[in-house]
Order: structure tokens, then C-alpha cells, then sequence
């Protein structure tokens, strides 16, 4: 039997996920699924990534202890996947102890066989990326993702040998077409090996520095670099190395990833297995992002799409169709709400849902609801059967070469040639001028074909396909599909089978409705009498002695953040206007009445603690975004700053 395994990045639990993930993750869950209607063995893993100063930071700033914060964004990601109709045999975390023991085993196998040396080491770090970056890479001497410039940090560390791999690897990828896929990658790939800049790579952090990792087998003082540790996940899902599915699924595993972590896995990783004597991935799957209004999605734009609003207003079917349908495989693709509208009301509502209320009430009406025996087939059954089958071979194999897109539009085209057929047969008039057999046919060659679309587009959207096939044939074991022989027959239907009465499965989506049920932003200006009621509120929870409730506190966001730079105010003798980095938060102006005690120079390169949340508000002319808390003492003020410097952005609790 022939065995399919597919992977999703482990996601970091940094954030909560979002369409780009739910993406990631739908694609592969389509594919393992598409492989186990070809009748194959499939295993799907996904799962988070919970290791790095990335989580610790994250964690921080949400004042819960790293564990505790893995565990509950981690736990996101596992409920989030029901809804989305992902179903993934193995759900790896970077912090269990099997993922730690067979990390450590790898490192343990390449420091014995000399591909892990020591050394020490400068570099440009960025605290977000959790890397280094070499001068080149860097836009304007700045980090490329995070426009933030690096940090220089000099360490000694471990170093994994990657650069003594790279002719290897180049010829590797040049003898071998389906490494990485679509070609462009394998192309951008071999550029950077042939650059001659490919380095070694620092595996290593010290533990005085981060300790939420996994500790290096060979030196307790240092733990492993978050991605050593995460691309190991791989061979952790399928039990490395004694599991038995680690012969059943490994080598032929086909990983899914975008863009933006090609490098790691297309250079790092597979070089990290040959050191470690393991057999090289199958095929590295890269697609393009989705982008909001042709930018990226991000937190400070507040574009982010999330994918349980969508699943929410329009249907796991619906949603997972749009974005399989959307995006074309390795580019990037625009997600916009109406876009999805318009396709759930062009191909799900009209061409498919349809065919189908269409047809079965056709049958009801003429035919009692059961399908019917077929007589002889005319030429016009045969012409749409061969479209039928041409278009069922080609998404099979569009479908195969990651080119979803396409394999979708090919099936259209057969529910379109339906839709057609039922125009040109006009079962109505059959029915007029009592021609029984013929339209007995007719309505076995459309049922027939309906249950083909269904059973080919279960892959994508399992909920709906399977009330399509339970409307057709009662039942529906997603066990009995067999697309490789759906195309060789035109008689799955079983003759005298009970059919359902009506079929509404995509009703209408009026987008201009749709607008107007969307969740409105808060109102800026309370009406008086809600902020009579919070005032009562307010009272209230102050209780008689002047206490707040500690919900009360929790809604102040303290954030520690970095001045960088400050003037005294052109038009206040009394304030100073000053820039505070707040790490992952961003840069906030921030107008003080410290002018009578600090200069701009005198608080540049100093920590302070800033209330975030508060609303902007305009001081002589500038806007303030926050508060500076300082202490008034007799001897003057007194800035609020944390005993030992803590990362920008972390949140005070
Ligand atoms: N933890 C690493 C991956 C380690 S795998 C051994 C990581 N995590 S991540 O949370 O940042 O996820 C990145 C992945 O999320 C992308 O490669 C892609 O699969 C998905 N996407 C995140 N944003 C995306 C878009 N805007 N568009 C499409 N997919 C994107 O990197």
C-alpha cells in the first residue's frame, strides 16, 4: 500500500493563530486527505514550536510564567483545529520530553561524528528573529522582518558544520526536480549556496542568556538554538528511531511551508540530516503569503484575519474552498471578505449547491426520489461522461502537483458541463412528452456525476461533501472512497436508492447584508446614560474603603520600554517629548511633565515603565501615547525602572 506524510510548520506560540496558519494547515490537511481517498496510508503532523526568547518574551509580557503561557497558546491551536476541519494524526510540542530526548540523541549523534565544534563568535543578533544576521541581509542596517536594528553580541558558542555540505546539497537539489517545489524556490536555494556565504550555524545559546530550551547533551551550560531543536520535530511525529512508523512514513515525507522559512528548511535541515546519517525529505512545499489589501497581515496595521470569524459568518466548506481556490500555489494571494462572498455565491451557491437542489428536486418531482435504473447511453451522456472523467484525471494530478487551483477550476468545469447537460436534456419537457427511460437516464448520468464532484472535492470540504453524499446515497464512509476508480466507471449509484428531498447546502450570501451584521468598533463617545451606569459600576467595584477590584487593575497595561531619544517641548517649559521603545509594542511619543528635573541626554538608554493603554491624548499641541510613572520626593522626582534591564515591551504585573 502506498503511504503518504505530510507536515505543517509547528507554529509559535507567540501569538494566536491566524489565516496564514489555519492556511497551512487546511492545505495539508486536503492533501492527506485527497491521498486517503487514493486509497493510501496517510499520517498528518502539525503542532507548536514553544522553545526561544521569542515565547519567553511573549510570555512576559503577558506576566504567566513560560510554561503556563505555552501550555494555553499551544491549547489555541489544538480547538482551534475542529472548527477549520483539520484532522492531524499527531500533535508534536517542542517542551514534551520525547520531542527533548530525540533532540538531544541528534545533537549527541553530530558533535560524535565532528560536525559540532566550539568557538566564539560576534554577530548582529535580533531578538525577534532569534538570529543572527550578516551585514548583507540586513535592509538599511536593519532587521528585514522587524525593522528593528540588531543587537552586536559576542558569545562563545557551538557551531553545526552546515557549510561543509553545501556542494553536496546544491547537487542534491539540482539532481533531484520534486526537492523543493515550485521550481523558483529550488532556483532561490541554489542562488544562496552558490553565493559562497553560506555559514556555519550557531546551535547554541548560553544559559545565562535563555534558558527556556533544551539542553545540550555535551554541555549543561548551553541549550539548543530554537530552530536545532523545532526541524527535529519532523522525525519526533513519526517516532525516531525505533517507532514503527518511522519506517513507514520516512523518507517519503512531503513538508509544507511559506516563504519565509524556506532557508531553514531547505538548508539547514537537510543538511542537519545527513550529519546525522538519516535519509533526505521527500519534497519542501513552499507557498506564497496571504495578504490583507495587498499588505502584510500584522498586529500594529490591525489587519489580521482570523480564521474562526470567517469559519463563523460563512462555513468551514466555504472558507477552506476560498482559500484553496484563491491562492495559486507558491505565489501570493490578496484575501478580501468579499472576494470570498463573491466565490461561495458564483461556484458554491450557483454552479454547485445549484446542480444539486436543482436535480434532486427534479427527481422527487418526476421520478418518486430514488435513483433511477439507466437505459442506453446517447452520445450527448457519453461526451459529458468523458468531460467528466477528463476533468476527474486532470485534478488528480493538478491536485498531486500542489497546484490546487487549477485542479479546482478543472472539476468546475464538469459541474458547469451539469449544469449545461440539464439545460440541454430538459428533463421538464422528457417528463411533458413521457419519455421515462430517457429521463431515468439523463437523471442517473447528473446524479451519478454529482456524487464524482462530491467524492473528488471531499479533500477540500469534508463537511459539505459529505452531506452531498449522504443526500445522494444515504450513507457516507469517507473509507469507501476510491478516486482512482471513480474515474474508470459511470455506475457507483446503486439503482432504487432513497434520495434526499431538498439540498440547500451554500445558501446566498448578500454581501451588503453581510456588511451591516459585521461587529461594529466601540463607540468613541459613551451616551450619558451608559456612563452613568459605568460610573455606578465603577463606584461600585471601589468598594466602600476605596479598594479596586483586581479585574479593575489587570485593565492598566504597565510596559516597561527604552527611552531613545527626546526634546524639550517647543511650546511647554514644563514638558519634554519623548521617543520610548516599547520592544514588539513599537516606538510611542510620549509628552512629560520631567522637564524640571531631566534633560532629553539625561534619560536616553534608561528603562522605564510607561501605561500603555491609556488614550492619546494632545499636550500643547503634541500627542502623548502614554504615561511615564515617576515618584515626586522632596528631593525631586524619581523615575519607576525595573533593578535589572528587562526586554522592551514586557509587561509589569
Ligand atoms: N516555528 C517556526 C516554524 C518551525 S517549523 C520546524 C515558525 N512559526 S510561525 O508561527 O511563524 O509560522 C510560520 C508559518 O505560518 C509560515 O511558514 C506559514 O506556514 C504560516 N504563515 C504565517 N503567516 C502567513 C501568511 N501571511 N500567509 C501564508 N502563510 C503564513 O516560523
Amino acid at each position: 500500500m502506498e503511504r503518504f506524510y505530510v507536515t505543517t510548520p509547528i507554529y509559535y506560540v507567540n501569538a494566536k493563530p491566524h489565516l496564514g496558519h489555519a492556511y497551512t494547515t487546511i492545505v495539508a490537511d486536503c492533501l492527506n486527505r485527497f491521498h486517503k481517498a487514493l486509497g493510501q496510508e496517510t499520517f498528518f503532523l502539525t503542532g507548536t514550536d514553544e522553545h526561544g526568547d521569542k515565547i519567553v518574551q511573549a510570555a512576559e509580557a503577558n506576566g504567566e510564567s513560560p510554561k503556563a503561557y505555552v501550555d494555553r497558546i499551544s491549547g489555541m491551536f489544538r480547538d482551534l483545529y475542529p472548527s477549520l476541519g483539520v484532522e492531524y494524526d499527531r500533535f508534536v510540542r517542542t517542551t514534551e520530553p520525547q520531542h527533548v530526548g530525540t533532540v538531544q540523541t541528534i545533537l549527541q549523534k553530530v558533535y560524535d561524528s565532528g560536525d559540532i565544534y566550539f568557538a566564539e563568535y560576534t554577530g548582529l543578533y535580533c531578538y525577534g528573529c532569534e538570529r543572527f544576521y550578516t551585514e548583507k541581509e540586513l535592509e538599511d542596517g536593519l532587521c528585514p522582518q522587524h525593522q528593528k536594528a540588531p543587537e552586536e553580541i559576542k558569545e562563545s558558542n557551538y557551531f553545526f558544520r552546515m557549510s561543509k555540505y553545501k556542494d553536496w546539497l546544491a547537487e542534491y537539489i539540482r539532481a533531484n526536480p520534486q526537492f523543493i517545489r515550485p521550481t523558483r524556490y529550488a532556483k532561490e536555494v541554489l542562488a544562496l549556496l552558490e553565493s559562497g556565504e553560506l555559514e556555519d550555524l550557531c546551535i547554541s545559546r548560553p544559559k545565562h542568556r535563555l534558558d527556556w530550551g533544551i539542553e545540550l547533551p555535551f554541555d549543561k551550560d548551553y541549550v539548543c538554538y530554537v530552530w536545532f531543536d523545532a526541524l527535529i520535530n519532523y522525525l519526533t511525529g513519526v517516532d525516531w528511531p525505533d517507532g514503527e512508523n518511522f519506517p513507514k512514513f520516512w523518507p517519503g515525507v512531503q513538508h509544507f511551508v511559506a516563504k519565509d522559512i524556506l532557508k531553514p528548511h531547505a538548508v539547514f535541515w537537510p543538511t542537519m540530516l545527513k550529519a546525522a546519517g538519516i535519509d533526505l525529505y521527500n519534497s519542501l512545499n513552499v507557498h506564497g503569503y496571504w495578504l490583507v489589501d495587498h499588505t502584510k497581515m500584522s498586529k500594529s496595521l490591525g489587519n489580521v484575519i482570523s480564521p474562526l470569524d470567517m469559519v463563523e459568518r460563512y462555513g468551514t466548506s466555504a472558507f477552506r474552498y476560498y482559500l484553496m481556490r484563491e491562492m495559486h500555489f507558491g505565489n501570493d494571494a490578496s484575501f478580501s471578505e468579499e472576494g470570498l462572498v463573491a466565490r461561495l455565491n458564483a461556484d458554491l451557491a450557483n454552479d454547485l449547491g445549484n446542480l444539486f437542489s436543482r436535480v434532486l428536486s427534479m427527481v422527487h418531482k418526476y421520478q418518486g426520489g430514488t435513483v433511477p435504473t439507466p437505459g442506453a447511453f446517447t452520445e450527448e451522456d457519453e461526451a459529458l461522461m468523458e468531460l467528466g472523467r477528463e476533468s476527474m484525471q486532470n485534478f488528480v494530478q493538478l491536485f498531486e502537483h500542489v497546484e490546487f487551483s487549477r485542479a479546482l477550476e478543472s472539476l468546475w468545469e464538469f459541474v458547469r458541463a451539469m449544469n449545461k447537460y440539464v439545460d440541454d436534456m430538459k428533463p421538464w419537457a422528457l417528463n411533458k412528452g413521457g419519455e421515462t427511460e430517457r429521463l431515468g437516464t439523463v437523471m442517473y448520468v447528473l446524479l451519478e456525476g454529482m456524487r464524482k464532484a462530491a467524492a473528488f472535492l471531499w479533500p477540500v470540504m469534508p463537511e459539505a461533501c459529505e452531506q452531498m453524499l449522504v443526500q445522494l446515497q444515504g450513507a457516507f464512509d469517507p473509507m469507501t472512497l476510491d478516486l482512482v476508480q471513480e474515474a474508470t466507471h459511470w455506475k457507483g449509484l446503486a439503482p432504487g436508492g432513497e434520495l434526499a428531498k431538498v439540498s440547500n447546502l451554500f445558501p446566498r450570501v448578500d454581501w451588503e447584508k453581510k456588511q451591516d451584521e459585521a461587529p461594529k468598533p466601540e463607540p468613541r463617545q459613551k451616551k450619558a446614560k451608559d456612563r452613568k451606569e459605568s460610573k455606578k459600576v465603577d463606584e461600585k467595584s471601589a468598594g466602600d474603603e476605596g479598594f479596586i477590584e483586581f479585574g479593575d487593575f489587570q485593565k492598566l497595561d504597565l510596559r516597561v520600554g527604552t527611552v531613545t531619544g527626546g526634546e524639550k517641548h517647543p511650546d511647554a517649559d514644563k514638558l519634554l517629548r519623548l521617543d520610548v521603545d516599547l520592544g514588539e509594542m513599537g516606538k510611542r511619543q510620549i509628552i512629560a511633565g520631567l522637564a524640571e528635573f531631566f534633560t532629553p541626554e539625561d534619560l536616553a538608554g534608561k528603562q522605564v515603565v510607561v501605561v500603555s493603554n491609556l488614550k492619546p491624548r494632545k499636550l500643547r499641541g503634541l500627542e502623548s501615547q502614554g504615561m511615564i510613572l515617576a515618584v515626586r520626593t522632596d528631593q525631586g522626582m524619581r523615575l519607576l525602572t525595573p533593578t535589572d534591564s528587562a526586554p522592551d515591551g514586557s509587561r509589569v504585573s
